[in-house]
């Protein structure tokens, strides 16, 4: 059975202070039993203090992005053995945000996948289309571009250590969420896509988030599509009340 997941991005938000306030909110809110498994992903800076933080429970703590090389003259940038250091095993990669404002292209992606990868990290993988595609048709050819050129070169036996976040542009930090159906159907998509590309054990054994103005009131409704396996959530993961609610949306 695939795993349920809820992922909170929290993006460039939370001092140190803000972040140990909402861990420590989350920690005594959070029911004993979840049907998702919940991952938190605050700033690098912050990393080492969530990692203390969620000690022995069931909170995963993932950094929100990575370089692609092992170390080196790279200024301002943060390796994969950092975090392994910290004991962070898990990373986000493709974000939206990375891809627009920071250059990221698929090629770049692969690289760092493959540096995830082969120190036995968990990557959730980030893609989406922009509206220009929506509007003119074009988005599911634009994921499986995104996909096939930023993921599908991995091993097999790699797939079992990715977790992929479908996450229209149009619907990040807009309100403006896919309508169930609309996550549904690229979801059932991108599965069929992996089923013929990669196998299709691959394709019913990955967990595919979505991603997009997840909200306490439209979380259940998405979650309850069959191919859509939890949801990576950025402005409503920074309130603890907010978050925990989604989570409950996965039945
Ligand atoms: P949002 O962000 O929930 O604020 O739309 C989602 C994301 O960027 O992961």
């Amino acid at each position: 059975m695939r795993k349920k997941i809820v992922a909170g991005n929290w993006k460039m938000n939370n001092d140190i202070n803000q972040t140990e306030t909402l861990i420590d909110e989350l920690l005594a809110k959070k029911p004993e039993h979840t049907n998702a498994k919940i991952v938190i992903a605050p700033s690098f800076v912050n990393l080492q203090a969530a990692v203390a933080k969620t000690h022995g429970t069931d909170i995963i703590v993932a950094a929100q992005n990575m370089h692609q090389a092992e170390s080196g003259a790279y200024t301002g940038e943060v390796s994969v053995g950092m975090l392994k250091s910290l004991k962070v095993n898990t990373v986000i990669l493709g974000h939206s945000e990375r891809r627009a404002y920071f250059g990221e292209t698929n090629e770049l992606l692969a690289k760092k996948v493959d540096t995830a990868l082969s120190h036995n990290l968990t990557v959730i993988f980030c893609f989406g289309e922009e509206l220009a595609d929506r509007q003119s048709g074009n988005h599911f050819n634009l994921v499986e571009s995104q996909l096939r050129e930023g993921l599908f070169h991995i091993s097999e036996a790699n797939w079992s250590s990715v977790v992929l976040a479908y996450e229209p542009v149009w619907a990040i930090g807009t309100g403006e969420t896919a309508s169930p159906e609309q996550a549904q159907e690229m979801h059932a998509f991108i599965r069929n896509l992996i089923s013929e590309a990669v196998s299709p054990a691959v394709a019913q054994n990955v967990s595919i988030l979505y991603g997009g103005s997840v909200k306490p009131d439209n979380a259940a409704e998405i979650f309850g599509k069959p191919d859509v396996d939890g949801g990576l959530i950025g402005g409503a993961a920074l309130k603890a009340n907010d978050f925990l609610e989604i989570v409950k949306g996965i039945a």
